[in-house]
């Protein structure tokens, strides 16, 4: 029997709180138009004072189980995609761990910024593919709103908050993660970069003083790399799949700017109408823009047995990453479980 890796639950949870760009013209020096035109942007939600990244998480992560009809004692491993964690340590996934009472579950972080969601999934599958585990949950959460420098045009108007996750079970049903591709490249050129706060640059008055423990980033150069590895990346994972990008049913792509959504559509050369979008209202919100999309996807579209997704991101690191997930019949594997091979 082959053991595939397979979508079985998701949910997602953003901020009640809006922040539209007629609130960001109040703040600094820019406009609706000028957010719009130049990324897509209309508004994003951000994190009230008690809402942290795990706690975004586990609510994200308590639908995905719903979704999946399991508990949290069901699982075997939680990853936490995230770069803007709630500690150093303890990892953000043993937070989440702890608020789910998941107590079978080994659990850590992975950092590869808006590439997250691509390489949890990714390194998730393995976990399931080589028999390690049967079931284990990804929550790619993020809090941006608390590392924005509220001051820096360039920056603040981009970010937002919110979590994603997705439940992945072993299942004999042909589908699940069919093909990957990951990449990175040290970014040496600090293109995207949080410099204040770890073993480099300890939290001391002069980092502060300097706003180092704010993001900051070199936009149109991350801009350019942007469309060059979306575009490439997408293709590299269909290939890898022995498929061809007319037979992708839907492209999610991470929501960092609406002109890098559309360079990537050109570059597959596929209808618009195969891509997700919803940028305009979250903005960027990290690792958890490809699971915040795939569940809004989900919400409002029919997704059939056989099904490719495609899912492509880029992000600080520099990091990259596809995958191309074929759906399963989840209602049957679910209704199989409390019998079938891989029963709790
Ligand atoms: C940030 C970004 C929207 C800027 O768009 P752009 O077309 O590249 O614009 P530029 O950087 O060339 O800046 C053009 C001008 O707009 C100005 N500008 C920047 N932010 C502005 C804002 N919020 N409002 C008004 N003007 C702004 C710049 O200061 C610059 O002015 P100048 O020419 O007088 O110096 C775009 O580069 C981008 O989306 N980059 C990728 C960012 C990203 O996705 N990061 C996360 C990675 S996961």
């Amino acid at each position: 029997m082959c053991r595939h890796a397979a979508i079985t639950g998701w949910g997602f949870c953003v901020p009640e709180k809006v922040l539209t760009n007629y609130d960001l013209e109040k703040m600094v020096d820019t406009s609706d138009e000028w957010i719009r035109t130049r990324t897509g942007i209309v508004e994003r939600r951000i994190a009230s004072s008690d809402q942290t990244t795990s706690s975004m998480g586990v609510i994200a992560a308590q639908r995905a189980l719903d979704k999946a009809h399991l508990a949290a004692i069901d699982l075997d491993l939680i990853l936490c995609a995230t770069c803007t964690p709630d500690h150093l340590i303890p990892a953000t996934a043993c937070l989440i761990q702890h608020e789910l009472g998941a107590v079978n579950a080994a659990a850590l972080d992975i950092n590869a910024a808006c590439s997250g969601f691509v390489y949890a999934l990714v390194t998730a599958s393995q976990f399931i593919m080589s028999g390690t585990y049967d079931r284990v949950l990804i929550v790619a959460a993020e809090t941006l709103s608390r590392f924005v420098n509220w001051q820096d045009r360039n920056t603040c108007i981009l970010f937002g908050d919110g979590a994603g996750a997705v439940l992945l079970e072993a299942t004999d049903q042909d589908g699940g993660l069919v093909s990957s591709v990951l990449g990175a490249q040290g970014d040496v050129g600090r293109l995207l970069t949080i410099e204040g706060g770890g073993s480099a640059k300890p939290a001391n008055p002069d980092t502060l003083a300097n706003g180092e423990h704010c993001i900051r980033m070199k936009g149109n150069e991350v801009f350019k790399f942007a469309v060059r590895s979306m575009g490439q990346t997408a293709k590299q994972a269909i290939d890898k799949a022995g498929l061809k990008p007319e037979d992708i049913r839907k492209v999610i792509p991470h929501q960092a700017n609406i002109r890098i959504i559309k360079a990537t559509q050109e570059a597959l050369g596929i209808p618009w109408e195969k891509v997700f979008v919803n940028v305009d209202r979250y903005g960027n919100t990290s690792a958890a823009s490809v699971p915040i999309a795939l569940c809004e996807f989900l919400e409002t579209e029919e997704v059939s047995p056989g099904d490719n997704l495609l899912f492509v991101a880029f992000g600080g690191g520099l990091t990259w990453g596809a995958a191309v997930v074929r759906w399963i019949d989840v209602e049957s594997h679910i209704s199989e479980r409390v019998e079938g091979p891989y029963a709790i």
